[in-house]
């Protein structure tokens, strides 16, 4: 049979991180001792709370039934409460809808409200799914908004066209470059959708990953935001979740409403058990106070992101200690390609900047999603390769 994949998924841009793939795949069989910084998924695992409650969830035999799309109606209220506790602001249960994981969330919120040809705008460099799961599996084109160093890495909105322009994505504290940002720009953003008629989504995924006393704000927050915006989140960062595929979405109920109503044709929902566990570790936030193994688990991304960006600056390389996120976004000044294969002969993986985007390019981005004493080694091998 000769099957032909259909134009949509044609028009997917070539998978630009398999050359590097494919380089430590050779490394891993050459038996070389590789120290990993390319993965954004961390080593450290859930809190022992969640792995209880996980045992005696998934062990209660009514928890293992379908599920609805939306969630069940616990768990979205569960997350009501999170989202006042942590941000101040009220929802009702018809505005939250549980995610299997919010990278399905992302992009089947295209699915709901993006015709063929509408235009996408989305940030440059990115997580890969606003371009391509989203906007071009559901046939939109996707518009990039550079973001540029000399800009904080946040998009000249003042200078974005918004003709014909249906979504914009948005995603602070922002991967990979690991900026953040402050209300006055979400302000701007708000206003800038409700300007325009474009719906926003916000992707706070690392909402709860900061140091250094900076805490996320939700654009939710904003005044007039709820007429245009849907924020996600996710367990997977957060509670040290990723496998568990476990999310959720809140806004505009219209906006809810759409991507429930995709969904509903789609999936059933994420298993019951999951979702009463995330209702446990939500629940975790009882004040202003950050919960305690979160502020652990915090301490110990900053303890590395200290060691490597100390590092990297005395070794002249342009690079600011983030303020959230597990990423490290350092200016390399060259070919980011090259630059990752030249660190992989030192056992050293990190992810080439043009994976993200364009303007991704002559930036390499660094996880620190590895113990401290791999990071430090990863530090020796750095030294020793640009120290020669
Ligand atoms: C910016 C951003 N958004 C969303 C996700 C998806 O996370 P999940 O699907 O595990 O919730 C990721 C994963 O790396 C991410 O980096």
């Amino acid at each position: 049979m000769n099957v032909e994949f259909a134009e949509r998924v044609k028009r997917l841009p070539p998978y630009l991180f398999a050359e590097i793939e494919k380089l430590i795949k050779q490394k891993k069989a050459q038996g070389v001792d590789l120290i990993s910084l390319s993965i954004g998924d961390p080593d450290l695992p859930p809190p022992p709370f969640i792995i209880d409650a996980l045992k005696t969830e998934v062990a209660d035999l009514k928890n293992h039934n379908y599920s609805f799309s939306q969630g069940e109606p616990d768990f979205r209220q569960a997350v009501a409460d999170w989202y006042k506790t942590r941000f101040h602001v009220d929802l009702e249960q018809e505005q939250v809808v549980a995610l299997l994981g919010s990278k399905e969330g992302l992009a089947n919120i295209a699915r709901a409200f993006v015709n063929a040809g509408d235009r996408v705008l989305v940030p440059d460099p990115s997580y890969p799914v606003y371009a391509n799961g989203s906007t071009i599996l559901n046939d939109g084109v996707p518009v990039a908004m550079p973001l540029l160093q000399e800009n904080g890495f946040k998009p000249d909105l003042e200078n974005v066209n918004p003709e014909k322009v249906k979504m914009m994505f948005l995603n602070y504290p922002n991967n990979p470059t690991s900026a953040t940002v402050d209300k006055a720009f979400l302000e701007q953003a708000v206003e800038f959708a409700r300007d325009n008629g474009i719906i926003l989504c916000y992707d706070n995924a690392y909402s709860e990953i900061s140091f250094d006393s900076y805490k996320a704000p939700s654009i939710l927050e904003v005044d007039g935001a709820m007429d245009v915006a849907v924020e996600f989140h996710s367990c997977s960062k957060t509670f040290n979740m990723t496998g568990d595929r476990i999310a959720f979405a809140m806004g505009n109920t219209q906006l809810i409403s759409g991507l429930t109503k995709v969904k509903s044709q789609i999936d059933s929902g994420p298993p019951v058990y999951i979702q009463r566990v995330a209702a446990e570790a939500l629940a975790s936030y009882t004040g202003d106070e950050t919960p305690e193994f979160l502020k652990k688990n915090n301490l110990v991304y900053a303890e590395r992101r200290d060691i490597l960006v100390d590092r990297l600056c005395s070794l002249d390389f342009e690079c600011d200690k983030p303020k959230a996120t597990f990423y490290v976004w350092v200016n390399c000044k060259s070919n980011s390609m090259k630059f990752a294969t030249k660190l992989l002969e030192v056992g050293v993986a990190v992810t080439p900047g043009i994976g993200f985007g364009e303007h991704g390019e002559s930036f390499v981005r660094f996880s620190l999603t590895q113990p401290k004493e791999r990071i430090e080694e990863a530090c020796e091998r750095l030294s020793a390769l640009f120290q020669q």
